[in-house]
């Protein structure tokens, strides 16, 4: 055993490991963002892709972080420093840093609708909604100036309050119970879904594939998506894992992690196209849809009304979950690398993310000025940061980490840690892994940059 290990805190055992790993995972990317990413590229053939990403970059990548965070106990840039006397792997740190805080900057925002929504549904907003007066509603939360953004640092200020609580107490006790809740619920949405008119319209949509619709810019975003989903490329996992105990089995609950949080989104998704397609709404109708479609799901259901202030609860705790996942990122190299006290640390950050972050929140309303800044390439702030987290910056990372673990790291130092020093016997998938990090998911990486690029084409 190493002594660093009796003086850092981790988490108290297996299960509580895959409970907080999967509450990382598990977040608006499931619920909110799955399903509208699914809707505008078209359905089933991004699905296929989506699951291709999942199963040959992603596992693989999360083995890798895990790999790196147990082995050094550190924070991503800790961790790279111990690992390597080479300055050029820190850009794995420095660019998981700057995606932790792209992504929180809209992330927080939608978390504040979600937050908002619990307090609509309290209020009785949804009483007898109709798919018009679901999608006016969803259009008047954004715009409202002032009230998101109370919301969003509403959001914020929980997160900030649970991790000064720190990683124990905090994280451990909010996901073991809460996320086998959410999963239930979804579960009964779907079924839900599943009983009203038309609902397998959505089904297809979701599960029939056409090839023709696989396009280089459908495959970045599903690569974007994988990433974002299991909370790859940003060094999440490194720090989580970092408090790993020394029997966690690294792939194996880097599987588990993976195929529970895909089910969950799955679940998400067939709860919420059936829907669409059942009140004659439109698959592509970008980030709303998820607010524009679950009031309906539980309109005419008996304790509808109960039920969706609980899904909406529910919703906000993974929402929750992941951004303390997010944010302990710059808090643990803040702390760890830069000495600051972790409330400081944890100040200092919610304020950057609030002020930053609150440029998402304004820009939702397309009608006011900062809704018309085209930042990058024809998107405004919200689409901006999320384009550059996912779609660049967890991509690239992810790259990185795979490059370093495959090429540059003893391989026998790998096998080790992978084996729990050799009281696993899992020689053969140990091997399997190796060969797909270093010869399956880089290049995969690399062809779908080049092509969404246009250096390349199919
Ligand atoms: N995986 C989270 C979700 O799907 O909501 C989001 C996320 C968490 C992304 C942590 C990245 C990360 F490091």
């Amino acid at each position: 055993m190493k002594d660093k290990k009796l003086t850092r805190e981790s988490f108290s055992g297996s299960i509580a490991v895959f409970f907080a790993t999967l509450g990382s995972a598990v977040g608006l990317g499931n619920i909110w963002k799955f399903p509208y990413v699914v809707g505008q590229n078209g359905g089933g053939a991004f699905l296929l892709v989506y699951l291709i990403c999942i199963a040959f970059i992603g596992i693989p990548v999360m083995v890798s972080e895990f790999y790196i965070g147990r082995k050094t106990n550190k924070n991503v840039m800790g961790a790279i420093q111990e690992l390597t006397p080479n300055h050029f792997w820190k850009s794995i740190g420095i660019s998981g840093l700057l995606a932790a805080y792209f992504i929180m900057f809209f992330y927080s925002c939608v978390a504040g609708w979600v937050y908002s929504y619990i307090f609509k549904t309290i209020r009785g907003d949804f009483a007898n909604v109709t798919a018009d007066s679901a999608n006016a509603l969803f259009g008047k939360t954004v715009v409202e100036p002032l009230p998101p953004l109370a919301w969003q640092f509403i959001a914020i200020a929980v997160v900030s309050l649970i991790l000064i609580k720190g990683v124990e107490k905090g994280i451990e006790r909010v996901t073991k119970t809460l996320i086998p809740l959410l999963f239930v619920l979804i579960v009964v949405c779907g079924i839900r879904a599943l009983t009203l008119p038309g609902a397998m319209e959505g089904l297809k949509f979701l599960f029939r594939v056409d090839f023709s619709k696989i396009k280089p810019g459908i495959i970045l975003s599903a690569m974007g998506l994988a990433f974002f989903k299991l909370s790859l490329g940003m060094g999440t996992m490194v720090t989580y894992s970092s408090y790993f105990t020394e029997d966690t089995n690294l792939i194996t609950t880097s599987a588990k992690v993976s195929v529970a949080d895909t089910i969950v989104s799955l679940l998400a998704g067939i709860a919420i196209f059936p829907t669409v397609f059942s009140f004659g709404m439109e698959p592509q109708s970008g980030p709303g849809l998820l607010f524009m479609t679950i009031p309906l799901v539980f309109s005419k259901l008996p304790f509808g009304y109960f039920l969706l202030i609980i899904f909406f609860f529910l919703t906000a705790i993974a929402a929750t979950t992941a951004m303390i996942s997010i944010v302990e990122v710059p808090v643990a190299y803040f702390t760890e690398e830069k000495g600051f006290k972790r409330s400081t640390a944890v100040i200092i950050n919610a304020i950057i993310i609030l002020s930053i972050g609150s440029l998402a929140t304004f820009s939702a309303d397309k009608g006011s000025i900062l809704g018309n800044i085209q930042v990058f390439f024809g998107r405004g702030f919200f689409d901006t940061f999320d384009f550059i987290s996912s779609n660049i910056l967890l991509p690239v990372g992810g790259l990185l980490i795979a490059i370093f673990v495959g090429y540059f790291i003893n391989k026998e130092n790998v096998v080790n840690e992978l084996s729990n020093n050799g009281t696993i016997k899992n020689e053969g998938i140990i091997k399997a892994y190796f060969l797909i990090l270093k010869f399956v998911t880089p290049i995969l990486l690399i062809i779908v940059f080049l092509s969404s690029l246009n250096i390349i084409k199919f």
